[in-house]
């Protein structure tokens, strides 16, 4: 069922576990973060990048939200993932999506917290919300983001901007990346720990693919309430793609929907591992767990 992104993020706050916000990139991958959060019992968040919002269109993935959505009972929320351009942000929210990422990280602090402040202002207008992020979080992504760090704020910064601009998450720099990491990184669970005790806003942790169960735990333990997993889901549908398509060639097998049907289920497996490393499985009474 469709839910507000921040009654999710609230509710995993309250009860103790992260949830997680994986980046689809067609109906398939759609689907099959849908179907883990079913089987598992677990809230999700479906979150997808500008670029493939724009090659798919704000309205149609609304539309392919909305029906994933009400065709299972737990909650799901639609979110856009590191928008910098207001125009972009406010266009994906009146066309009825949850949240989005205003990522303000290339912009010097006024011009920040000035563009914030609208975006939130339009997103409160219309229920949606928004996540926000002033400092760079290293890694490109679908074509956002920086290798280098050129925005950084002090713990007290960024809670008083986060205030000042009425927002009603924060995504803060925790050492990890997007994408695969090259070596181990210098992870910051200790910043989200400072940061709980400064503000009740949910803090959101980027960079989820490569971490380990334990990183995922410390992170948790902190007080991290929403994670973004999205390299991983490439993989496993690539790695999918080719196992299934060979399985395929060599039984002279060429339905496509058979095929699709068993990529679908293993990015849906995908998901229900972080899900399960999330601690968020059954969160959502009923079922048959
Ligand atoms: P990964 O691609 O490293 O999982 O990061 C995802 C992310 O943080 C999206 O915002």
């Amino acid at each position: 069922m469709k839910a507000s992104t921040l009654d999710i993020v609230t509710a995993a706050q309250e009860q103790g576990y992260a949830v997680g916000a994986f980046n689809v990139f067609d109906d398939l991958s759609l689907r099959a973060v849908a179907r883990a959060a079913q089987e598992q019992r677990s809230p999700v968040i479906i979150q997808i990048s500008v670029r493939t919002a724009k090659a798919i269109g704000a309205e149609l993935v609304a539309d392919m939200f909305s029906a994933a959505a009400t065709s299972v009972d737990v909650p799901l929320s639609l979110h856009l993932d590191h928008c910098p351009d207001p125009t972009y942000a406010m266009e994906v929210i009146d066309a009825g999506w949850s949240s989005v990422l205003f990522d303000a990280s290339s912009y010097d602090l006024p011009q920040a917290r000035e563009l914030t402040a609208a975006v939130a202002a339009h997103a409160h207008q219309r229920g949606a919300h928004v996540e926000s992020e002033i400092e760079n979080i290293v890694g490109v992504e679908d074509g956002v983001g920086s290798d280098v760090i050129v925005h950084a704020y002090s713990d007290e910064e960024l809670v008083t901007v986060a205030q000042e601009t009425g927002v009603d998450m924060i995504a803060p720099q925790l050492g990890t990346a997007h994408g695969l990491y090259k070596g181990r990184p210098a992870l910051l669970p200790e910043r989200v720990r400072r940061l709980r005790t400064m503000t009740s806003l949910p803090i959101v942790l980027h960079g989820g693919t490569g971490l380990s169960p334990e990183d995922f735990a410390s992170f948790i333990a902190a007080g991290v309430s929403k994670i973004n997993v999205s390299t991983a889901l490439k993989h496993s549908f690539l790695d999918a793609l080719v196992d299934v398509s060979a399985e395929a060639r060599a039984y002279g097998r060429v339905e496509p929907l058979p095929i699709l049907a068993q990529i679908e289920q293993r990015v849906a497996g995908t998901v229900a591992e972080h899900l399960a490393l999330f601690g968020s499985c059954g969160a959502i009474p009923g079922g048959a767990q």
